[in-house]
Protein backbone atom coordinates (compact mmCIF):
# COMPACT_ATOMS: atom_id res chain seq x y z
CA UNK A 1 0.00 0.00 0.00
CA UNK A 2 1.13 3.66 -0.84
CA UNK A 3 0.31 6.25 1.71
CA UNK A 4 0.50 10.12 2.15
CA UNK A 5 0.40 11.95 5.24
CA UNK A 6 -0.72 14.83 5.46
CA UNK A 7 0.42 17.57 8.04
CA UNK A 8 3.50 16.37 9.47
CA UNK A 9 3.01 17.76 13.50
CA UNK A 10 3.55 15.47 16.84
CA UNK A 11 0.75 12.56 16.04
CA UNK A 12 2.32 12.08 12.10
CA UNK A 13 4.98 10.39 13.55
CA UNK A 14 2.82 7.63 15.28
CA UNK A 15 1.42 6.87 11.81
CA UNK A 16 4.86 7.10 9.46
CA UNK A 17 6.79 4.62 12.22
CA UNK A 18 3.90 2.19 11.93
CA UNK A 19 3.87 2.19 7.90
CA UNK A 20 7.55 1.97 7.89
CA UNK A 21 7.01 -1.07 9.58
CA UNK A 22 4.17 -3.12 7.76
CA UNK A 23 6.34 -4.87 4.94
CA UNK A 24 4.89 -4.12 1.33
CA UNK A 25 3.61 -0.71 2.79
CA UNK A 26 5.27 2.63 1.90
CA UNK A 27 5.19 6.24 2.00
CA UNK A 28 5.55 7.71 -1.12
CA UNK A 29 4.52 11.35 -0.15
CA UNK A 30 4.48 13.92 2.66
CA UNK A 31 2.22 17.52 2.56
CA UNK A 32 2.46 20.24 5.03
CA UNK A 33 2.44 23.86 4.95
CA UNK A 34 5.59 24.01 6.50
CA UNK A 35 8.31 22.95 4.32
CA UNK A 36 10.79 22.20 7.23
CA UNK A 37 7.90 20.18 8.73
CA UNK A 38 8.42 17.37 6.24
CA UNK A 39 12.04 17.19 5.83
CA UNK A 40 12.54 14.06 8.15
CA UNK A 41 9.85 12.47 6.03
CA UNK A 42 11.85 13.28 3.16
CA UNK A 43 15.17 12.01 4.49
CA UNK A 44 14.56 9.07 6.66
CA UNK A 45 11.08 7.85 4.84
CA UNK A 46 12.08 8.77 1.41
CA UNK A 47 8.77 10.40 0.92
CA UNK A 48 8.50 13.18 -1.40
CA UNK A 49 7.00 16.14 -0.57
CA UNK A 50 4.33 18.65 -1.44
CA UNK A 51 3.16 22.26 -0.01
CA UNK A 52 -0.17 21.73 -1.82
CA UNK A 53 -2.52 18.92 -1.34
CA UNK A 54 -4.47 18.65 -4.51
CA UNK A 55 -1.06 18.61 -6.72
CA UNK A 56 0.00 15.74 -4.31
CA UNK A 57 -3.04 13.97 -4.97
CA UNK A 58 -3.10 14.20 -8.54
CA UNK A 59 0.79 13.39 -8.88
CA UNK A 60 1.30 10.69 -6.60
CA UNK A 61 0.48 6.98 -6.92
CA UNK A 62 -1.58 6.41 -3.69
CA UNK A 63 -4.08 3.98 -1.99
CA UNK A 64 -4.42 5.64 1.52
CA UNK A 65 -4.21 9.25 2.98
CA UNK A 66 -3.79 10.03 6.74
CA UNK A 67 -4.86 12.95 7.61
CA UNK A 68 -3.17 14.52 10.72
CA UNK A 69 -3.51 18.26 10.35
CA UNK A 70 -5.48 20.62 12.61
CA UNK A 71 -9.09 19.40 13.94
CA UNK A 72 -10.67 22.00 11.68
CA UNK A 73 -8.90 21.07 8.32
CA UNK A 74 -10.50 17.58 8.33
CA UNK A 75 -13.25 17.80 6.34
CA UNK A 76 -11.77 19.87 3.25
CA UNK A 77 -8.72 17.49 3.27
CA UNK A 78 -10.93 14.50 3.61
CA UNK A 79 -13.44 15.38 1.00
CA UNK A 80 -10.39 16.21 -1.91
CA UNK A 81 -8.61 12.87 -0.93
CA UNK A 82 -12.05 11.46 -1.72
CA UNK A 83 -12.62 13.09 -4.69
CA UNK A 84 -9.44 11.54 -5.74
CA UNK A 85 -10.21 8.42 -5.09
CA UNK A 86 -7.54 8.00 -2.10
CA UNK A 87 -9.22 5.54 0.73
CA UNK A 88 -8.72 7.88 4.15
CA UNK A 89 -7.34 7.59 7.45
CA UNK A 90 -8.50 10.56 9.84
CA UNK A 91 -7.47 11.60 13.01
CA UNK A 92 -9.19 12.19 15.83
CA UNK A 93 -12.40 13.91 16.07
CA UNK A 94 -13.04 12.98 12.77
CA UNK A 95 -14.12 17.04 12.58
CA UNK A 96 -15.72 20.28 14.39
CA UNK A 97 -19.25 20.10 13.41
CA UNK A 98 -21.77 17.81 12.08
CA UNK A 99 -21.97 19.47 8.62
CA UNK A 100 -18.19 18.78 8.44
CA UNK A 101 -18.41 14.90 9.24
CA UNK A 102 -21.20 14.39 7.17
CA UNK A 103 -19.15 16.01 3.99
CA UNK A 104 -17.15 13.61 4.84
CA UNK A 105 -19.60 10.84 5.50
CA UNK A 106 -20.94 11.53 1.83
CA UNK A 107 -17.63 12.27 -0.26
CA UNK A 108 -16.72 8.52 0.88
CA UNK A 109 -19.27 7.27 0.00
CA UNK A 110 -19.55 9.05 -3.66
CA UNK A 111 -16.18 7.89 -4.18
CA UNK A 112 -16.57 4.82 -3.07
CA UNK A 113 -13.51 5.12 -0.35
CA UNK A 114 -12.66 3.62 3.00
CA UNK A 115 -12.66 5.69 5.89
CA UNK A 116 -11.12 5.47 9.40
CA UNK A 117 -11.01 7.56 12.32
CA UNK A 118 -8.25 7.18 14.79
CA UNK A 119 -10.41 6.46 18.13
CA UNK A 120 -7.23 3.83 19.44
CA UNK A 121 -7.99 3.65 23.12
CA UNK A 122 -10.51 1.21 21.62
CA UNK A 123 -7.74 -1.28 21.00
CA UNK A 124 -6.43 -1.26 25.05
CA UNK A 125 -5.80 -4.43 26.00
CA UNK A 126 -8.08 -3.79 29.49
CA UNK A 127 -10.64 -1.95 26.96
CA UNK A 128 -11.00 -5.13 24.45
CA UNK A 129 -11.19 -7.39 27.44
CA UNK A 130 -14.08 -4.92 29.04
CA UNK A 131 -15.67 -5.86 25.59
CA UNK A 132 -15.67 -9.59 25.93
CA UNK A 133 -16.68 -9.04 29.42
CA UNK A 134 -20.14 -7.07 28.73
CA UNK A 135 -20.88 -8.85 25.68
CA UNK A 136 -20.69 -12.62 27.45
CA UNK A 137 -23.07 -10.48 30.01
CA UNK A 138 -21.34 -10.67 33.28
CA UNK A 139 -22.28 -7.36 34.57
CA UNK A 140 -25.85 -7.96 33.70
CA UNK A 141 -28.27 -5.12 33.22
CA UNK A 142 -25.78 -1.86 33.38
CA UNK A 143 -27.01 0.81 36.03
CA UNK A 144 -24.78 3.72 35.61
CA UNK A 145 -20.74 4.77 34.63
CA UNK A 146 -18.31 7.35 35.14
CA UNK A 147 -16.18 8.79 32.76
CA UNK A 148 -13.09 10.85 33.97
CA UNK A 149 -10.17 12.68 32.55
CA UNK A 150 -8.60 14.47 34.55
CA UNK A 151 -5.07 15.78 32.99
CA UNK A 152 -2.98 18.60 32.91
CA UNK A 153 -2.10 20.24 29.47
CA UNK A 154 -0.53 23.79 30.67
CA UNK A 155 -0.60 27.30 28.97
CA UNK A 156 2.92 26.53 27.12
CA UNK A 157 0.98 23.08 25.68
CA UNK A 158 -1.80 25.47 24.18
CA UNK A 159 0.70 28.18 23.14
CA UNK A 160 2.57 25.19 20.76
CA UNK A 161 0.57 26.06 17.75
CA UNK A 162 -1.90 29.10 17.09
CA UNK A 163 -4.86 26.15 16.26
CA UNK A 164 -4.55 24.87 19.70
CA UNK A 165 -7.40 25.89 21.93
CA UNK A 166 -9.25 27.77 19.03
CA UNK A 167 -13.29 27.03 18.48
CA UNK A 168 -12.12 27.06 14.59
CA UNK A 169 -9.58 24.22 14.70
CA UNK A 170 -9.44 22.56 18.03
CA UNK A 171 -12.24 22.46 20.57
CA UNK A 172 -11.75 22.82 24.47
CA UNK A 173 -10.91 19.22 26.43
CA UNK A 174 -13.56 17.26 25.73
CA UNK A 175 -13.50 17.45 21.35
CA UNK A 176 -9.23 17.22 21.86
CA UNK A 177 -9.04 15.30 24.70
CA UNK A 178 -12.08 13.58 26.41
CA UNK A 179 -13.31 12.82 22.80
CA UNK A 180 -10.86 8.92 23.14
CA UNK A 181 -13.12 8.39 26.27
CA UNK A 182 -16.89 9.95 25.13
CA UNK A 183 -16.08 7.20 22.23
CA UNK A 184 -15.59 4.56 24.90
CA UNK A 185 -18.15 5.66 26.57
CA UNK A 186 -20.11 5.19 23.82
CA UNK A 187 -18.89 1.84 22.68
CA UNK A 188 -19.78 0.26 26.50
CA UNK A 189 -23.65 2.24 26.80
CA UNK A 190 -24.94 1.99 23.86
CA UNK A 191 -27.03 5.31 21.80
CA UNK A 192 -27.57 8.09 24.17
CA UNK A 193 -30.55 10.04 23.87
CA UNK A 194 -29.83 13.06 26.45
CA UNK A 195 -27.25 15.57 27.41
CA UNK A 196 -27.15 18.28 29.74
CA UNK A 197 -23.87 19.75 30.74
CA UNK A 198 -21.73 22.85 32.25
CA UNK A 199 -18.25 24.09 30.89
CA UNK A 200 -15.78 26.55 31.97
CA UNK A 201 -12.21 28.33 31.22
CA UNK A 202 -10.92 28.46 34.63
CA UNK A 203 -6.93 28.24 34.38
CA UNK A 204 -5.91 28.36 30.53
CA UNK A 205 -5.72 31.28 28.47
CA UNK A 206 -7.97 29.85 25.51
CA UNK A 207 -11.35 30.10 23.54
CA UNK A 208 -12.45 27.13 24.69
CA UNK A 209 -13.41 24.99 27.87
CA UNK A 210 -10.86 23.85 30.04
CA UNK A 211 -13.27 22.02 32.57
CA UNK A 212 -16.24 20.58 31.43
CA UNK A 213 -18.86 18.37 33.50
CA UNK A 214 -21.97 16.22 32.36
CA UNK A 215 -24.39 13.68 32.60
CA UNK A 216 -26.00 11.38 29.97
CA UNK A 217 -29.09 9.32 29.45
CA UNK A 218 -28.68 6.44 27.38
CA UNK A 219 -31.54 4.57 25.44
CA UNK A 220 -31.10 1.69 27.61
CA UNK A 221 -32.24 4.10 30.45
CA UNK A 222 -28.49 4.04 32.22
CA UNK A 223 -26.74 7.23 33.23
CA UNK A 224 -23.64 8.32 32.91
CA UNK A 225 -21.17 10.98 34.31
CA UNK A 226 -18.21 12.61 32.22
CA UNK A 227 -15.75 14.84 33.86
CA UNK A 228 -13.30 16.64 32.28
CA UNK A 229 -10.21 18.84 32.27
CA UNK A 230 -6.83 19.90 31.90
CA UNK A 231 -6.56 21.89 34.23
CA UNK A 232 -5.00 19.25 36.99
CA UNK A 233 -2.07 20.50 38.96
CA UNK A 234 0.90 19.30 38.66
CA UNK A 235 0.32 16.92 36.04
CA UNK A 236 -2.19 14.27 34.31
CA UNK A 237 -4.35 13.01 37.09
CA UNK A 238 -6.70 10.50 36.33
CA UNK A 239 -8.19 8.97 33.11
CA UNK A 240 -10.81 6.23 34.05
CA UNK A 241 -14.09 4.84 33.52
CA UNK A 242 -16.38 2.68 35.53
CA UNK A 243 -18.90 0.87 34.91
CA UNK A 244 -21.72 -0.72 37.00
CA UNK A 245 -23.98 -3.32 36.52
CA UNK A 246 -26.13 -5.10 38.52
CA UNK A 247 -23.56 -8.15 38.80
CA UNK A 248 -20.20 -6.79 38.67
CA UNK A 249 -18.50 -3.64 38.75
CA UNK A 250 -15.68 -2.65 36.72
CA UNK A 251 -13.00 0.04 36.62
CA UNK A 252 -10.44 0.83 34.01
CA UNK A 253 -7.60 3.68 35.50
CA UNK A 254 -4.85 4.97 36.47
CA UNK A 255 -3.06 8.72 35.04
CA UNK A 256 -3.78 6.82 31.63
CA UNK A 257 -7.07 3.83 31.52
CA UNK A 258 -4.93 1.07 31.43
CA UNK A 259 -5.47 -1.23 34.25
CA UNK A 260 -7.97 -2.51 36.13
CA UNK A 261 -8.30 -0.95 39.47
CA UNK A 262 -11.36 -2.47 39.90
CA UNK A 263 -12.96 -6.07 38.33
CA UNK A 264 -15.96 -7.34 40.86
CA UNK A 265 -17.95 -9.98 38.87
CA UNK A 266 -20.05 -12.50 40.39
CA UNK A 267 -19.95 -15.18 37.78
CA UNK A 268 -16.65 -15.06 37.70
CA UNK A 269 -14.01 -17.05 39.72
CA UNK A 270 -11.45 -15.26 41.63
CA UNK A 271 -8.94 -17.61 39.23
CA UNK A 272 -10.56 -15.63 35.92
CA UNK A 273 -10.30 -12.39 37.38
CA UNK A 274 -6.61 -12.60 38.16
CA UNK A 275 -5.95 -13.84 35.59
CA UNK A 276 -7.62 -10.87 33.33
CA UNK A 277 -5.93 -8.69 35.78
CA UNK A 278 -2.50 -9.87 35.16
CA UNK A 279 -2.60 -10.40 31.33
CA UNK A 280 -3.43 -6.58 31.12
CA UNK A 281 -0.57 -5.88 33.53
CA UNK A 282 1.91 -7.54 31.87
CA UNK A 283 1.19 -5.73 28.34
CA UNK A 284 -1.08 -2.76 29.36
CA UNK A 285 -0.57 -0.95 26.05
CA UNK A 286 -0.77 -3.97 23.89
CA UNK A 287 -0.31 -3.20 20.06
CA UNK A 288 -0.55 0.61 19.47
CA UNK A 289 -4.20 1.60 18.52
CA UNK A 290 -2.40 3.72 15.58
CA UNK A 291 -0.87 0.08 14.35
CA UNK A 292 -4.19 -1.78 14.77
CA UNK A 293 -5.74 1.19 12.85
CA UNK A 294 -3.49 1.64 9.25
CA UNK A 295 -3.17 -2.76 9.65
CA UNK A 296 -7.13 -2.39 10.01
CA UNK A 297 -7.41 -0.49 6.96
CA UNK A 298 -5.27 -2.40 4.83
CA UNK A 299 -7.17 -5.29 5.65
CA UNK A 300 -10.46 -3.92 4.92
CA UNK A 301 -9.21 -3.08 1.50
CA UNK A 302 -8.26 -5.95 0.50
CA UNK A 303 -11.04 -7.58 1.55
CA UNK A 304 -13.19 -5.36 0.56
CA UNK A 305 -14.94 -4.77 4.44
CA UNK A 306 -15.90 -2.02 6.41
CA UNK A 307 -12.92 -0.29 8.46
CA UNK A 308 -13.41 -1.45 12.68
CA UNK A 309 -13.72 2.41 13.33
CA UNK A 310 -15.81 3.40 10.98
CA UNK A 311 -16.99 7.37 9.92
CA UNK A 312 -19.94 6.71 11.76
CA UNK A 313 -18.37 5.81 14.97
CA UNK A 314 -16.13 9.43 14.58
CA UNK A 315 -19.39 11.13 13.88
CA UNK A 316 -20.89 9.64 16.71
CA UNK A 317 -18.07 10.65 19.11
CA UNK A 318 -18.27 14.67 17.62
CA UNK A 319 -21.88 14.52 18.15
CA UNK A 320 -22.13 13.68 21.94
CA UNK A 321 -19.36 16.52 22.42
CA UNK A 322 -21.29 18.89 20.23
CA UNK A 323 -24.35 18.04 22.27
CA UNK A 324 -21.96 18.65 25.64
CA UNK A 325 -21.16 22.16 24.31
CA UNK A 326 -24.89 23.06 23.13
CA UNK A 327 -26.27 21.99 27.06
CA UNK A 328 -23.53 24.14 28.55
CA UNK A 329 -23.66 27.18 26.10
CA UNK A 330 -27.88 27.42 26.48
CA UNK A 331 -27.76 26.24 30.23
CA UNK A 332 -29.97 23.05 29.27
CA UNK A 333 -31.02 19.56 28.46
CA UNK A 334 -29.97 18.44 24.15
CA UNK A 335 -32.24 15.63 23.50
CA UNK A 336 -30.46 13.47 21.06
CA UNK A 337 -32.85 12.09 18.25
CA UNK A 338 -32.39 8.71 15.71
CA UNK A 339 -32.22 9.93 12.54
CA UNK A 340 -31.63 8.17 9.36
CA UNK A 341 -28.40 8.03 7.49
CA UNK A 342 -26.21 11.50 7.49
CA UNK A 343 -27.56 13.85 4.38
CA UNK A 344 -29.69 10.87 2.89
CA UNK A 345 -33.28 11.19 3.92
CA UNK A 346 -34.23 7.80 1.70
CA UNK A 347 -32.26 5.64 3.33
CA UNK A 348 -33.74 3.15 6.01
CA UNK A 349 -32.51 4.14 9.77
CA UNK A 350 -30.00 1.92 9.51
CA UNK A 351 -27.01 3.98 11.10
CA UNK A 352 -25.96 4.68 14.37
CA UNK A 353 -26.68 8.36 13.63
CA UNK A 354 -28.02 11.05 15.97
CA UNK A 355 -28.74 14.36 15.42
CA UNK A 356 -28.68 16.73 18.29
CA UNK A 357 -32.03 19.04 18.85
CA UNK A 358 -32.44 21.49 21.57
CA UNK A 359 -35.61 21.40 23.81
N1 LIG B 1 -5.27 9.99 18.12
C1 LIG B 1 -4.51 10.63 18.98
O1 LIG B 1 -4.16 10.07 20.02
C2 LIG B 1 -4.05 12.03 18.69
C3 LIG B 1 -3.01 12.59 19.43
C4 LIG B 1 -2.59 13.89 19.10
C5 LIG B 1 -3.23 14.60 18.09
N2 LIG B 1 -4.27 14.02 17.41
C6 LIG B 1 -4.97 14.77 16.35
O2 LIG B 1 -4.09 14.90 15.23
C7 LIG B 1 -4.29 16.17 14.59
C8 LIG B 1 -2.95 16.92 14.54
O3 LIG B 1 -2.46 17.10 15.84
P1 LIG B 1 -0.90 17.34 16.12
O4 LIG B 1 -0.76 17.33 17.60
O5 LIG B 1 -0.07 16.41 15.31
O6 LIG B 1 -0.74 18.87 15.57
P2 LIG B 1 0.59 19.63 15.16
O7 LIG B 1 0.30 21.08 15.29
O8 LIG B 1 1.77 19.07 15.89
O9 LIG B 1 0.76 19.26 13.62
C9 LIG B 1 -0.12 19.69 12.61
C10 LIG B 1 0.67 19.83 11.31
O10 LIG B 1 -0.26 20.10 10.26
C11 LIG B 1 0.29 21.12 9.42
N3 LIG B 1 -0.84 21.78 8.74
C12 LIG B 1 -1.73 22.64 9.26
N4 LIG B 1 -2.69 22.94 8.33
C13 LIG B 1 -2.36 22.25 7.23
C14 LIG B 1 -2.95 22.15 5.93
N5 LIG B 1 -4.08 22.78 5.63
N6 LIG B 1 -2.34 21.37 5.01
C15 LIG B 1 -1.20 20.70 5.31
N7 LIG B 1 -0.60 20.76 6.53
C16 LIG B 1 -1.17 21.52 7.46
C17 LIG B 1 1.07 22.03 10.37
O11 LIG B 1 2.05 22.78 9.68
C18 LIG B 1 1.67 20.99 11.33
O12 LIG B 1 2.93 20.54 10.87
C19 LIG B 1 -5.39 16.89 15.39
O13 LIG B 1 -6.64 16.64 14.79
C20 LIG B 1 -5.34 16.20 16.75
O14 LIG B 1 -6.57 16.24 17.45
C21 LIG B 1 -4.68 12.77 17.69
Amino acid sequence: MNFAIIGCGFISIKHAETIKKISGSKIVAVCDKNPAAMKRYEIEFGATAYTNIEEMLASENIDIVNICTPSGSHANIAELAAFYGKHIIVEKPMALSLEDTDRILQATKTNNVKLAVVHPNRFRPAVMKLHEIMQEGHLGKISHALCVVNWNRGQHYYDQAPWRGTKEQDGGVLMNQAIHNLDLLLSFMGTPTEVFSMGATRLRDIEVEDVSTGVIRFESGALATVQASTTVYPQNYEESLTIFGEKGTVKIGGAHALYFETLEIENLTEKEIGQMISEVESDPWGTPGHERIIRDMIEAINEDKAPVISGEDGRNAVEIVLAFYESAEKNRLVKIKERGEPNDKNKSKTTKSYQAVRV
